[in-house]
């Protein structure tokens, strides 16, 4: 009988997203039969009472989603229990070891990350890491190359890389698995996918929401370790690395991490010239008035709420080819997407002006709001003018959308938690979709670098306005080289 410990069991992640994911699963028939999910934390409740803010938080969430059924809470009540321990303390833990049976037991820390080192030194102790046990690890896994390195020690001293799951929640996102499959599921991209055709590529991941209360994590995290230290580089990656030979988590992993060993350093001199750092002052957000990053936080600080860079990886398939990312709180919309933007025609024989111009092909992955992939591909007017007339059309390669690949009437599939595939995948042993030790640490080297770069330059984070796609900076970083970010109207 296999056993889900998720220590923090009572804490936001787990209630919001792991217990939600993990009754979507069951509903689905997809936990393997006889999964024992034990809560662990240092709240001294009972089960029942567990059991029961686990009902109430579960059900808001199926209910909101339209899968709410009593059967199968029923089910999942029956694997549930709960058990107060001190994780750092292997004799509490020992009760915990003895719940969970002889079958494998995969354990999430779901709780801060400066407790790492102790819980996996303290589960050695207990048990709780022999060869039949496997540790999830929530981001973020240090603040920089070195504290990442002293926990992820700490980490290796307990557990082979084998049994450890880093996870990067962006990897288990449906659109972002669609990425892989588009690459290599299909044979007209993969040529032009490289510098021949390929003009830029830009990454954007807006959110709407302000820091508000999460402030004491994010006031030491900031845009550029939060976002873009993890989800931002592992979309990256999946966009720029090499076909693997096969989707084993190795074949995979070592791609991606020659695209991160291949990012050009951003030095001092040129921190400012391809980097951009904003912190949000008052403005409005989705209509309502929204505070400053400042106000919320109670005094003035440093850290940035927005980051954009441009990137550069110096291979043969993307030399010349900048990569431009940025991410925010308080930008205008929620939207996630990837834009991977083709050269225009060498030479137009459609003249310009009224016959229309020509726009560049342009491959959009979408993955929030909406998870859809289109191609924008010109088309000819229809109508029979004596002069062709063009326009740009999309294509939309997607199931989820209207029109898409399902057809204009199908009702798309639930969009799942990403957590979902993340956890049967780990309780599974398939590492595939996480990230490697070797993954985080030049990733690390890399951010050290532009963060290195930032305090060297005392470069500080410019104002933009809540509600705003960052500080102008960010436009002109593109603009400069005659480009400019992607928007919803075109
Ligand atoms: C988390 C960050 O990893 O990702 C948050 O810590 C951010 O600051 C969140 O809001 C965004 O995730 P998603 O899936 O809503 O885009």
């Amino acid at each position: 009988m296999a056993a889900l410990i998720l220590f923090g069991g009572g804490g936001d992640l787990a209630m919001r997203m792991l217990l939600p994911s993990l009754y979507f699963l069951d509903h689905d028939g997809l936990l393997p039969d006889g999964l024992k999910i034990i809560g662990a934390a240092r709240s001294s409740e009972t089960a029942e009472e567990y059991i029961a803010k686990v009902h109430e938080a579960v059900k808001a969430r199926a209910e909101a989603d339209g899968g709410w059924d009593e059967a199968s809470w029923a089910r999942m009540k029956s694997r549930l229990d709960y058990l107060a321990v001190d994780a750092t303390d292997p004799e509490s833990l020992k009760p915990l070891k003895a719940k969970c049976g002889d079958g494998e037991v995969t354990s999430f820390l779901a709780v801060s990350p400066s407790l790492y080192g102790r819980i996996v030194t303290a589960m050695k102790a207990a048990g709780l890491a022999e060869k039949n046990c496997r540790i999830v690890l929530e981001k973020p896994v240090g603040r920089d190359l070195e504290s990442f390195l002293e926990i992820d020690d700490a980490v290796g001293h307990a557990f082979d890389e084998r049994q450890v799951f880093r996870i990067d929640h962006y990897l288990g996102k449906e659109t972002v698995q669609n990425l892989i499959a588009l690459r290599f599921g299909n044979t007209i991209f993969e040529p032009l996918w490289n510098n021949l055709t390929v003009d830029h590529v830009q990454i954007t991941i807006g959110e709407t929401v302000g820091v508000g209360d999460r402030w004491p994590y994010y006031d030491e995290y900031g845009a550029l370790r939060d976002m873009l230290q993890n989800h931002m580089l592992q979309l990256l990656c999946l966009v720029a690395m090499e076909p693997p030979s096969d989707l084993d988590p190795d074949s995979v992993r070592n791609e991606k991490v020659k695209v991160l060993r291949s990012l050009r350093p951003i030095t001092l001199e040129e921190a400012e010239r391809v980097t951009v750092r904003g912190q949000y002052v008052a403005g409005t957000s989705e209509g309502k008035p929204a505070k400053s990053y400042h106000e919320e936080r109670g005094q003035p600080s440093d850290t940035e709420t927005f980051v954009a860079i441009r990137a550069d990886i110096d291979n043969w398939r993307w030399a010349g080819v900048p990569f431009f990312m940025r991410t925010g709180k308080r930008l205008p919309e929620k939207r996630t997407e990837i834009v991977i933007q083709f050269k225009p025609v060498p030479h137009s024989i459609f003249g310009h002006g009224e016959r229309g111009e020509i726009n560049a092909n342009r491959l959009v992955i979408e993955l929030q709001p909406e998870e859809d992939i289109s191609l924008s591909v010109m088309n000819k007017k229809p109508g029979l003018d004596q002069r062709m007339q063009l326009q740009p059309i999309q294509m939309s390669l997607s199931w989820g959308v209207p029109g898409g690949v399902n057809g204009k009437d199908a009702a798309p599939p639930r969009r799942r938690i990403a957590y979902e595939r993340l956890l049967l995948d780990a309780m599974a042993g398939d590492s595939t979709l996480f990230v490697r030790r070797d993954e985080a640490e030049q990733a690390w080297k890399w951010v050290d670098e532009v963060s290195d770069a930032w305090s060297g330059a005392n470069f500080k984070p410019l104002d933009y306005v809540a509600g705003t796609w960052g500080p102008e900076a960010a436009d002109l970083l593109l603009s400069r080289t005659g480009r400019r970010w992607n928007t919803r109207d075109e």
